[in-house]
C-alpha cells in the first residue's frame, strides 16, 4: 500500500524518480506526486518543486516530462488512500506550514487525530485530509525549536527534529523527507512498513520494495523498524531507535526476473495464469524430484527436530493467501492427520485462540508484507515467548514468494515459492504455488506421522508430478472457452460458487477473483449450504458455478448444483466429461484425476474466468479499483 522512491546524487532525479514510481505502481495507483530541491546560492539553501496528480502514475510522469523538476534530491509517492478520498490535494508529498519540507509515507498515523486537534490550536492551518500531514508539520516545529536554539540549518538539525517527532508517532510508517534548508540531505524511517536503502554510484536510493532498485543498483540494505538514515551525495548514516550509529553490511539483490514485462500478452494476468505451468514445474524440480533419497518424501528446508514436537498447526493468511491455507489445512488434516486451523490473520492479532501446546504457525503472504499477517505473527510471537514454557514455545514458518521480504526476515523458517515476480493485483500462478507448497507439508508431515502408507505418499507425489503438464492443456482450452462465453456475463450482476471438501476454497478463490477484477458481486459456499440460504437468491439472473470433482462429495455436489438448476440459475460446470456433467449450461472440463491433486486444477478455469470478464468489459485488469499488491495497513 503506497510506494516510496527517493533518491540523492549529483544528476538530475525528476525522470529517475518517475521510473522508480513505476516499479512501485502496484502498491497504490489512485494518485502519486514528487518533490525535488532546486539549489540555490551554490548548495546552502534550495527551493521545493512539487508535482502531484490524481490517478494513474502516467499522469504524473505526463506532468514530469511537461515540466521536469530540478534537483540532485527526490521524493515520489504512488498512493493508496487511507485518509481522504484520491485527489491531488491529498496525493503525497505534503508540506509543512512554510512550505519548506515534504514528506512521503506510507502506513497510518494512528494518532494524527490528536496531534493534528493540537497543532490547529496552535495557528496551523491543514490543506489536505490525510494523516501525513501533521508529520511536515510537527517536524517544521522541531525544526524552528533549535534554530530559535542558534543550531545551524543542515541534515543533523532535520535529523534531530526527525527523531524527536517519530518518537510521538503512533501506528506503522515509512517515511522519507526533504529540507529545502538542507540541499544535500534526504531523511527516511520506518516502523513496520518496508523500506529498502539502495547503494548506488555516487547516489543512494530509497524504497518501499527491493525491485524498484534495480536498474539503478543491486546493492541494498533494508532498514530495520524504528531506524531512520541519513542519505547524503556521500554516504547513509544509520540510526536505531535511540539515536544510535548503526552499521551493517549491505547485501547483492539476486534474480533477473525481478521487474516483469508483459510479453505479448494483453495483461500482466493473463500472463501469470499462463506461466502456471512453469511454478508447478520448478517446484517440482526443487522440492519433488525423481531422484530424492528413500527416507525423504519433499525436499522442504524443514528440520526434522522440528517437525518432532509439533501436533496441531494454526496457519494465518489473508485474501487469496488464506484460500491457499485452507486447501493446505484439507491436506493436513486429512492426509497427513495433523489437526489444523486457518485464521483470518486480521482477525487472530485480537481474538486469538487460547494458547496451544506443541503448535506450528505458519504465516502465509505472496508479498510477505501484508500487514495484518505480519502483525499476527508478531503477537503469537510475544505471547508465547511470555510463558517461557518450552511446549509452548513459537514454532514458526512462513510461506511466501518474496524472499526478500518483512516475513522472511522476521521468521526462521521460509518455503519460498519461487513464482517469479507477480504484477497482476489478482492472486494466480502465486496461489498455485502456494497450494504447491501446503502439498509439500503434506508429504512431510504424512510421512513423519506414519498416517499414509508409503504408496499413498508415492502416489501423491507421482500425481503431483503430472500437473505441469495437465496445467498447460487446460489453461489452453479454457482461456479460448471462457474467451468465448465471456459476453454472456457482462451485464450480470451476482454469481455463487459452489465447491466442498478441498475444492470449497475454490469456490472462495473463484468469488473472489470476479469480484476483484470485474466488480462482479460473486460468493463462494460449500454446496451444501446452498438450501441454507443462498438459494432465495437464486432465478434466472444469478449463475452458479459449481466444481465437481470425482470422489467423496462427487455426487453430493451435482445433488446441489440440481437444486440450482431447478431454480432457472445457469448452471457452469468445472468437471470432468460425462454423463454427469450434462447438467451443467457450460462445461469447464478438467482431467479425471485424484481429487487430492483437483485444486491446483480446478482454480484454473476460474481464473480465466474472471479474467475475460473482467477484459470484455474493459476493465483494468492488473490494478483494479480500490485494490493494492501489498496490503501494508492493518
Ligand atoms: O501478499 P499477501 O498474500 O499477504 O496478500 C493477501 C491478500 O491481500 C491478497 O491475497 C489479495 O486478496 C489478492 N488481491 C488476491 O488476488
Amino acid at each position: 500500500m503506497c510506494g516510496i522512491f527517493a533518491v540523492i546524487g549529483s544528476r538530475e532525479v525528476s525522470s529517475i524518480l518517475g521510473d522508480g514510481l513505476r516499479k512501485l505502481e502496484y502498491r497504490g495507483y489512485d494518485s502519486a506526486g514528487i518533490a525535488t530541491i532546486e539549489n540555490l546560492n551554490n548548495g546552502q539553501f534550495g527551493k521545493l518543486n512539487i508535482r502531484k496528480s490524481e490517478g494513474k502514475l502516467i499522469n504524473l510522469t505526463n506532468l514530469i516530462k511537461k515540466k521536469p523538476p530540478k534537483g540532485h534530491v527526490g521524493i515520489g509517492h504512488t498512493r493508496w488512500a487511507t485518509h481522504g478520498k484520491p485527489s491531488e490535494i491529498n496525493a503525497h508529498p505534503h508540506l509543512d506550514f512554510s512550505g519548506q519540507i515534504a514528506v512521503v509515507q506510507n502506513g497510518i498515523i494512528e494518532n494524527h487525530r490528536t496531534l493534528s486537534e493540537k497543532l490547529q490550536l496552535q495557528g496551523i492551518k491543514f490543506t489536505s485530509e490525510t494523516d501525513t500531514e501533521i508529520i511536515p508539520h510537527l517536524i517544521s516545529l522541531e525544526i524552528e525549536k533549535s534554530l530559535d536554539c542558534g543550531l545551524s540549518p543542515n541534515g543533523q538539525t532535520l535529523l534531530t527534529a526527525v527523531q524527536k517527532v517519530l518518537s510521538i508517532l503512533e501506528g506503522t510508517y515509512a517515511i522519507a523527507v526533504i529540507w529545502s534548508q538542507a540541499p544535500d540531505t534526504l531523511l527516511v524511517a520506518r516502523r513496520q512498513a518496508p523500506l529498502v536503502l539502495g547503494f548506488g554510484e555516487g547516489e543512494f536510493f530509497c524504497a518501499s520494495d527491493s525491485p524498484a532498485l534495480v536498474g539503478f543498483t543491486r546493492t541494498f540494505l533494508p532498514l530495520k523498524d524504528n531506524e531512520v538514515a541519513l542519505l547524503t551525495p556521500l554516504g547513509i548514516e544509520l540510526y536505531d531507535d535511540f539515536g544510535n550509529r548503526q552499521h551493517r553490511a549491505p547485501s547483492f539483490l539476486k534474480g533477473t526476473e525481478l521487474f516483469a514485462d508483459k510479453r505479448n500478452f494483453r495483461h500482466f494476468m493473463l500472463k501469470e495464469i499462463y506461466e502456471q505451468p512453469e511454478t508447478a514445474q520448478l517446484w517440482i524440480d526443487r522440492f519433488l524430484p525423481m531422484d530424492l533419497p528413500k527416507d525423504n518424501s519433499v525436499a522442504l528446508p524443514i528440520s526434522k527436530s522440528m517437525l518432532g514436537k509439533i501436533e496441531q498447526i494454526q496457519i494465518l493468511a489473508c485474501g487469496t493467501s488464506r484460500h491457499a491455507s485452507m486447501v493446505g489445512a484439507y491436506l493436513l488434516e486429512q492426509f497427513a492427520g495433523i489437526p489444523t486451523k486457518v485464521y483470518f490473520a486480521s482477525e487472530f492479532r485480537y481474538s486469538p485462540p487460547p494458547l496451544s501446546p506443541n503448535t506450528l504457525t505458519i504465516g502465509v503472504s505472496q508479498s510477505g508484507e501484508t500487514a495484518d499477517t505480519l502483525a499476527a505473527l508478531r503477537m503469537e510471537k510475544e505471547r508465547r515467548d511470555l510463558t517461557k514454557d518450552s511446549d509452548f514455545s513459537f514454532h514458526q514458518l512462513g510461506i511466501t514468494n518474496r524472499i526478500d521480504s518483512s516475513l522472511s526476515r522476521e521468521l526462521d523458517n521460509i518455503i519460498d515459492i519461487g513464482s517469479g515476480i507477480e504484477i497482476g493485483v489478482a492472486a494466480t500462478k502465486t496461489f498455485l504455488g502456494q497450494m504447491l507448497s501446503f502439498y509439500g507439508l503434506t508429504l512431510l508431515f504424512a510421512s513423519h506421522t506414519q498416517k499414509r502408507s508409503h504408496q499413498e505418499i508415492s502416489k501423491l507425489s507421482d500425481d503431483l508430478r503430472l500437473i505441469p503438464k495437465q496445467l498447460t492443456d487446460l489453461i489452453k482450452r479454457h482461456d479460448s472457452l471462457s474467451k468465448e462465453i465471456a459476453h454472456l456475463f457482462v451485464d450480470t450482476k451476482d454469481v455463487i460458487f459452489l465447491g466442498r471438501g478441498i475444492n470449497y476454497p475454490i469456490a472462495l478463490e473463484g468469488a473472489l477473483k470476479l469480484k476483484e477484477i470485474s466488480y462482479i458481486h460473486a460468493q463462494g459456499y460449500p454446496a451444501g449450504e446452498l438450501k441454507h440460504g443462498p438459494i432465495a437468491l437464486l432465478d434466472q439472473h444469478v449463475p452458479v458455478v459449481s466444481i465437481a470433482v470425482p470422489g467423496l462429495v462427487y455426487e453430493k455436489v451435482l445433488s446441489n448444483s440440481q437444486e440450482a438448476k431447478a431454480r432457472d440459475a445457469r448452471l457452469i460446470g468445472i468437471a470432468p466429461h460425462g454423463s454427469e456433467s450434462e447438467i451443467f449450461d457450460e462445461l469447464f472440463s478438467i482431467p479425471k484425476v485424484s481429487e487430492w491433486v483437483s485444486p491446483l486444477l480446478t482454480v484454473i478455469p476460474l481464473q480465466l474466468f474472471s479474467y475475460h470478464i473482467a477484459a470484455h468489459k474493459g476493465l483494468d485488469v492488473d490494478q483494479p479499483r480500490n485494490l493494492a499488491k501489498s496490503v501494508t495497513v492493518e
